[in-house]
């Protein structure tokens, strides 16, 4: 049989480390694959103008299925100084290219697993009245509507007049703000569609059920924010009522969900927000289980076209050490959720065994996993290298 093709897209800074270790761990798991490296990132906006070429979408939608390790994304500004000189006086204006996928690819049902692992302890306690520690098991699983919402990039500064006019037939628009000079005036929107919100929520419903979880909770601030995070929670309400009345659905502000979090975290079980509330409580929940070197994603859209990465980004401050030390187990579990959207359970399974094993048995600990802070000098005090980690995955399998 042919082997299968799957796109590697390293991108900027640790996104190369971690993807190169994990590709090691995958082969000697038995997964069979031909590699396919794509060009993505802050070196091809430099260079070309454009951190997304037109080649590297066509290689995802020939192949369907990428390994995305990182990239590094800059303000406006920053961005464009560090243009090529040819390109500086084009107008040229960066934007993500992971984003820029999502939405190419209208991959919009993101997945966000945050669960404890035994042997790495939370990065955060509950201490009880007479000492006591306890440490909650977290197992939350969060899906992100990945393509509308805040991340959108319809936006301006001093918006165009069309715009402005439209934004001052608006009653509060105008009594609030219609005062101010509209160049002083910066707008982003925050777009939800009907079918985009119940594609996230029926994806969160169906993984509850599948997977056993007692609860959907949505973490928006329909309160407030009436239209947009009140249009999901309708829809919601209306979904569980109708093909779900065996999960319970709760709804939490986004703001009080932060604070649960740290309170009460074990009585989460999947939750499911808009583009950048998800970013948000993912990152909250990832940080809580040990932070962002354990947070894996899947993206996907409904053409079967998957996009797997850690939830970090290029991490610049550690990308240019001699000897890398950051965590790979966020890329590896990332590598996992792909084996799981082709078919490969029984290779996912075989890895995700041996990450556990290696996260119980403890002798082998990235400096994130020893709560050192991130040096070069943590490998003298016994911190293992990103190396060293797929190695002791490696051997675990
Ligand atoms: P970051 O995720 O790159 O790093 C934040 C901190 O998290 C690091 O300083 C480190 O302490 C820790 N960390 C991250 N990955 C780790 C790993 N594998 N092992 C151990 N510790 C790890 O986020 P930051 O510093 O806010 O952004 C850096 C650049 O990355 C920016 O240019 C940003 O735009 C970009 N970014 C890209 C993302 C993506 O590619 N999807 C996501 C988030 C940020
Ligand atoms: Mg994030």
């Amino acid at each position: 049989m042919a082997k299968r093709k799957v796109v590697t897209l390293p991108g900027d800074g640790i996104g190369h480390v971690v993807l190169e270790e994990t590709l090691r761990v995958l082969e000697s798991a038995g997964f069979q694959a031909e590699y396919i490296e794509g060009d993505i990132g802050w070196e091809y906006w430099c260079k070309e103008g454009n951190p997304l070429p037109q080649r590297t979408i066509d290689l995802i939608a020939e192949h369907k299925i990428a390994l995305f390790g990182a990239i590094t994304s800059k303000p406006k500004e920053e961005a464009v100084n560090e243009l090529s000189p040819e390109l500086q006086s084009e107008g040229l204006i960066y934007s993500s290219p992971i984003v820029g996928l999502r939405q190419h690819f209208n991959l919009d049902i993101c997945i966000r697993p945050c669960h404890t692992y035994v042997g790495n302890p939370l990065n955060f306690i509950r201490r009880s009245t007479d000492g006591g520690v306890d440490e909650p098991k977290v197992d939350v699983v969060i899906f992100r509507q990945n393509t509308e919402g805040l991340y959108g990039g319809v936006e301006w500064s001093d918006p165009p007049s069309q715009v402005y006019d439209a934004l001052m037939t608006h009653p509060k628009f105008k009594k609030n703000f219609g005062k101010i000079p509209k160049d002083e005036v910066s707008v982003s929107t925050r777009i939800f569609t009907k079918r985009a919100t119940e594609r996230i929520l029926r994806a969160a419903f169906d993984y509850a059920e599948k997977y056993n979880y007692k609860s959907v909770t949505v973490c928006e601030k329909p309160n407030v924010i009436r239209e947009t995070s009140g249009m999901m929670y309708r829809l919601a309400k209306e979904m569980q009522k109708k093909d779900y009345p065996q999960i319970d659905l709760w709804n939490t502000n986004i703001d009080a969900q932060m604070m649960w979090l740290t309170k009460n975290p074990e009585d989460y079980g999947v939750i499911v927000a808009g583009n950048m509330f998800g970013d948000i409580v993912s990152d909250g929940f990832a940080g809580l289980i040990g932070g962002l070197g354990f947070a894996c994603s899947a993206q996907f859209n409904d053409a079967g076209i998957g996009i797997f990465e850690p939830t970090h980004g290029s991490a610049p401050k550690y990308a240019s050490y001699e000897t890398s030390i950051v965590n790979p187990i966020a890329m590896i579990e990332s590598a996992c959720m792909m084996l799981d959207f082709i078919g490969e359970k029984e290779i996912s399974k075989k890895i995700r065994a041996a990450v556990a094993k290696v996260i119980v048995e403890a002798k082998v600990q990235t400096y994130d996993m020893k709560k050192m802070k991130g040096a070069p000098d943590v490998i003298q005090k016994g911190a293992a290298t990103t190396k060293e980690m797929a190695d002791a995955v490696i051997a675990n399998l």
